[in-house]
C-alpha cells in the first residue's frame, strides 16, 4: 500500500491559512500527500479537519498560502477548473450528505448523469459495479431511499457515489464516525480493498486512530491551526508528544 521512493506529492497543501468572521482555523499548514498513499489526518473536534479537506478539493479557497492537485495551483482556478479537479479529488462527507429525494440508484448515478455521456444502459452498469464495490451488489437497496438505510449503508451509498467518476484521489471526512465496531471494521476494510483494487490516493480524516492505524500508511495531526506532527505508524507509536499519546491511548 505504501508509496514508491519517487513518489510526487499528489496533492500539496503550502502554508495555508483560513480565519472564519476573524476566527483562524488554519494557521499555516503544510502538508504534503503521495501519490498512491493513504494519508490519515488527525485531530480534535472543531481543529479545523474537515475545513483543510475542503481546501483540498476547492470547496474553499486559502486565505493564505496554496493548494495543489497535480502540480495545478487551484487557487489561480475559476469554477469551471475547480469543477474538473473536484472530478478527481472526489469527496466522502462527513454526513453523507445523500439526497433525500432520490433513491439509491438516482444519488449513485447522479454524477454519471451529470459529467458524462453514458448511455442509459451504461448508467446501470457502471452503478451495479459501484455497488458491488461497496459491498451493496445484490440489487435490493438500489430502489431505496436514504431515509430507509442504516448509517453504514448510507456511508457506503456515499462512497459509491463519490467513486462513480474514477478520481485519482478520494477524500474521506470521518467514514466511521458514529458507526459500531462491527461496521466500522467494514468500513475500514473496504476503504483497504477500494484502495487496492484501484490505486487512489487516500485522505482519511478521523479522531479514531484505531481505524486510522487499520488504513493509513502515513499520519498527520492537526492542532491549533497546524501539522503538529507527520509520521509512519511506527514514528506514532513511538512518539513522545503529548497529543499524540493521548490519541494512542484511545487507539489501543
Ligand atoms: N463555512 C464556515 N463558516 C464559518 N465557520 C466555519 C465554516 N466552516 C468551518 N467553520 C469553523 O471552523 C472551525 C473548524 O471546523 P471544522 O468543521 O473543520 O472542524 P473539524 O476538525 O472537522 O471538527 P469535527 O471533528 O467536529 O468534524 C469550527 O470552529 C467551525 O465552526
Ligand atoms: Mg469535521
Amino acid at each position: 500500500m505504501s508509496a514508491s521512493p519517487a513518489a510526487e506529492p499528489l496533492i500539496a497543501v503550502r502554508g495555508l491559512a483560513k480565519s472564519f468572521n476573524g476566527k483562524q482555523v488554519l494557521r499555516g499548514v503544510d502538508l504534503e500527500v503521495m501519490t498512491g498513499e493513504t494519508l490519515v489526518v488527525l485531530g480534535g473536534s472543531g481543529e479545523g479537519k474537515t475545513v483543510l479537506l475542503r481546501h483540498m478539493n476547492g470547496l474553499l479557497r486559502p486565505d493564505r498560502g496554496s493548494v495543489w492537485f497535480s502540480g495545478q495551483k487551484l487557487n489561480d482556478l475559476d469554477e469551471n477548473a475547480l469543477g474538473e479537479v473536484r472530478k478527481q479529488v472526489a469527496m466522502v462527507f462527513q454526513l453523507g450528505a445523500l439526497f433525500d429525494s432520490l433513491s439509491v440508484f438516482d444519488n449513485v448515478s447522479y454524477p454519471l448523469r451529470e459529467h458524462t455521456k453514458l448511455s442509459e444502459a451504461q448508467i446501470r452498469d457502471r452503478v451495479r459495479e459501484l455497488m458491488r464495490a461497496v459491498d451493496l451488489g445484490d440489487g435490493r437497496v438500489e430502489s431505496l431511499y436514504p431515509a430507509e438505510l442504516s448509517g453504514g449503508m448510507r456511508k457506503r451509498v456515499a462512497l459509491a457515489r463519490a467513486l462513480a467518476l474514477r478520481p485519482r484521489a478520494v477524500l474521506y471526512d470521518e467514514p466511521t464516525t458514529g458507526l459500531d465496531p462491527l461496521v466500522t471494521d467494514r468500513i475500514v476494510g473496504m476503504i483497504r480493498s477500494l484502495q487496492k483494487q484501484f490505486g487512489y490516493t487516500s485522505v482519511v480524516v478521523t479522531h479514531d486512530l484505531k481505524s486510522g492505524f487499520a488504513v493509513g500508511d502515513r499520519f498527520a495531526l492537526l492542532d491549533q491551526g497546524r501539522i503538529r506532527f507527520a509520521g509512519s505508524a511506527d514514528e506514532v507509536r513511538a512518539s513522545s508528544d503529548e497529543l499524540i499519546r493521548e490519541f494512542l491511548r484511545t487507539a489501543l
